[in-house]
């Protein structure tokens, strides 16, 4: 994994000196610690398991989708329109260099019709034998202020965020309960992990239907967990920040706007979908057995009212 370093050669240049939250808010990047990316061992914790990842041609899907196959999960990689980025996701994920990595497919549906979800599951049991693991990640934003936010424009958020998310659970929940626990795969019948964000508990102004929609997954993710569990069925949420993929794009790619980003961001720099991938593998694995109903932020403290930072 790569290795980013700021270009400065004192990390702490005000060490020392009393550090008031006010003080902190205002030191520019390179006042600051350097950034380290972790270098994480990746171990076959998902040896054995078959899994869905929605909407994995790029972004966050896609990360996750390279991490659980090197992890040994077969996976199958959803994608609407073209098929390039998601052969090519395919191709990293088999070649990423783990001896006990999974296989990896394409598959093309679109998660907010009914019929192509069915179909997508009923391909995945006939190539895999079943599903263990969905993550539930397609997801798109259509920003517009209230008053010029057409119908479509909220419809197709919500037809894709949530009610895409409602039809890949109740496919993955009817094969969870079909097959059972194999208890040399795993703990539990089945695993969801709904792709959340933070704005599914802050509020985001002109962005009503991509905050409504993320609102509405979680507590649709907890009303499920809260059904499915007796059947050893286990559902989360993944709620990330900022992370640097393609839905994003205008607020890390212009140094001003990444500058901007980082106020809001306490741990001072953005996401990767690397930061994504390695906190969904644990969460899908055995490792995270008890772990029902909850939303793990994985957002370098924007839940944290960075705004509040200098005092109320
Ligand atoms: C959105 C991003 C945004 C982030 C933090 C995510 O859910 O998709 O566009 O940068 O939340 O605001």
């Amino acid at each position: 994994m790569s290795q980013t370093s700021a270009p400065n050669s004192t990390p702490y240049p005000d060490a020392g000196k009393p550090m008031t939250s006010a003080r902190v808010r205002d030191l520019m990047p390179d006042q600051l610690p350097n950034i380290v990316m972790p270098e994480c061992e990746v171990r076959p914790v998902l040896k054995g398991q078959k899994a869905i990842i929605t909407g994995a041609s790029s972004g966050i899907g896609r990360a996750i989708a390279i991490g659980m196959c090197a992890a040994g999960a077969d996976v199958m990689i959803n994608f609407v329109g073209d098929d390039a980025p998601a052969l090519a996701a395919v191709e990293e994920a088999t070649h990423c260099g783990c001896s006990n990595r999974g296989r990896a497919i394409a598959h093309c549906a679109d998660v907010s019709d009914e019929s192509q979800v069915t179909e997508m599951f009923r391909a995945a049991r006939e190539e895999f034998g079943t599903v263990d693991i969905l993550i539930n990640n397609a997801g798109l934003q259509q920003d517009a202020a209230i008053e010029d936010m057409t119908l479509a424009q909220w419809n197709k958020v919500i037809g894709v965020n949530l009610t895409g998310q409602f039809l890949c659970a109740r496919e993955a929940i009817r094969e969870f309960k079909r097959r059972g626990v194999r208890r040399e795969i795993s703990c539990a019948a089945g695993k969801i992990i709904c792709i959340s964000s933070v704005h599914e508990v802050i509020p985001w102004a002109g962005h009503i239907n991509y905050a409504a929609s993320k609102g509405g997954v979680m507590l649709m993710m907890k009303s499920i967990a809260q059904e499915v569990a007796p059947y050893r069925i286990r559902v989360n949420s993944i709620g990330p920040g900022a992370i640097r993929t393609p839905i994003n794009r205008a607020a890390w790619e212009a140094p001003e706007a990444y500058r901007d980003l980082l106020k809001l961001i306490p741990y001072k720099r953005i996401g990767e979908p690397e930061d994504i991938a390695r906190a969904a593998v644990w969460l899908a694995s055995d490792e995270a057995d008890y772990i029902t109903g909850t939303t793990l932020f994985i957002d370098g403290g924007m839940t944290l009212y960075p705004g509040f930072e200098a005092g109320g």
